[in-house]
């Protein structure tokens, strides 16, 4: 696997929340905070990144992360691209011949998502020296910024992460995000991590990742302190999973009876899009516990964090401009 430290223990590479040092995810959490204050001011932009180059590598639909990444570089004063890959790809030429070009480019960062668990991984064993590689998500693998921007909002609202019970509910099988999410509030400290959801959209192995699972929505929702719902990725769906989108509803779609049996100052957290009527009921998704939207803004201030980390700190200071 390839590193993402560099040899004096700064990120290089951001691919995937598993393995990496409490003190690396403290550290981004605090440079996303100071980066929360300047998205609030008038001026939103710092020039850490002049002079750098990011490019967008969106092989996979997105909305949140695609636009937050985006904003995230300006903000940073870096040049930002935005492939189209579709037209791109058109004319046959292979991921590593158009990353050749467009390191070729003087490109400094790749963001990538692809349908493809270990396409983020496979980029940056092939890029330079100088290049650095984020995962906006690959397959059903990782998402560690989607992973970072919640744990950002947990510690705003809760103060941080030791005494919590924070319960993952759905289809924890083909979420990339609940993988990154269990790697990193594991990393953080957090009490206790309970995923919920039926025997059918729950990884064999998922014991293993040291959360506490539940069958029973109310069962596993007592007492949490945060509720993270996720989305049902019928796209990734292969064969009957579930009877009906009614009756995972029933099971497992959060309400506000459901929602009772939580903390009642807990908070309800998703990483979009949402399903309503499938996953999580309008009354609480825009409910007055729902932090759905501030997980979006807070996205802008981790990915900052992010880029300034895996770039900004590590490589020389760009010249002035002449
Ligand atoms: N949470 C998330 O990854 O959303 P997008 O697919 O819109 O980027």
């Amino acid at each position: 696997m390839t590193r993402q430290l560099d040899t004096d223990g700064r990120l290089r590479h951001f691919l995937t929340t598993e393995g990496l040092p409490r003190n690396l995810l403290l550290q981004l959490l605090d440079t996303a905070e100071s980066f929360a204050g300047v998205i609030g001011k008038s001026v939103k932009k710092v020039p850490l990144l002049r002079g750098r180059t990011v490019i967008n590598l969106f092989f996979e639909a997105s909305t949140r992360t695609r636009i937050t990444f985006e904003l995230a570089a300006k903000r940073l004063s870096a040049d930002v691209l935005n492939v189209n890959v579709a037209t791109t790809t058109v004319k046959g030429e292979s991921l590593l011949d158009m990353l050749r070009n467009l390191e070729a480019m003087q490109a400094d960062m790749f963001v990538v998502r692809h349908s493809e668990s270990g396409t983020a991984e496979y980029v940056a064993q092939h890029v330079g020296e100088s290049v650095s590689v984020l995962n906006a998500g690959d397959g059903w693998h990782a998402h560690p910024t989607q992973a970072m921007l919640d744990a950002f909002t947990i510690r705003r609202h809760k103060g941080g992460f030791e005494p919590l019970v924070i319960a993952i509910v759905g289809d924890v099988m083909h979420s990339r995000v609940a993988r990154s999410q269990i790697h990193a509030l594991g990393g953080l400290g957090a009490g206790e991590v309970r995923v919920i959801a039926p025997r059918t959209l729950l990884p064999r192995d998922i014991e293993s990742l040291g959360v506490r699972v539940f069958h029973d929505m109310r069962l596993g929702l007592k007492d949490a302190d945060v509720v993270i719902m996720l989305r049902l990725q019928r796209e990734r769906m292969q064969g009957a999973l579930l009877p009906s989108e009614p009756e995972y509803f029933r099971l497992y779609g959060l309400t506000e009876d459901k929602l009772a049996v939580a903390k009642p100052d807990a908070i309800v957290m998703h990483p979009g899009p949402i399903n309503r009527g499938v996953e999580i009921d309008s009354r609480v998704a825009d409910g007055a516990r729902s932090v759905i939207l501030e997980q979006v803004t807070n996205g802008i201030a981790v990915r900052m964090a992010v880029m300034s980390m895996a770039l900004g700190a590590r490589r020389e200071t760009p010249p002035a401009p002449a």
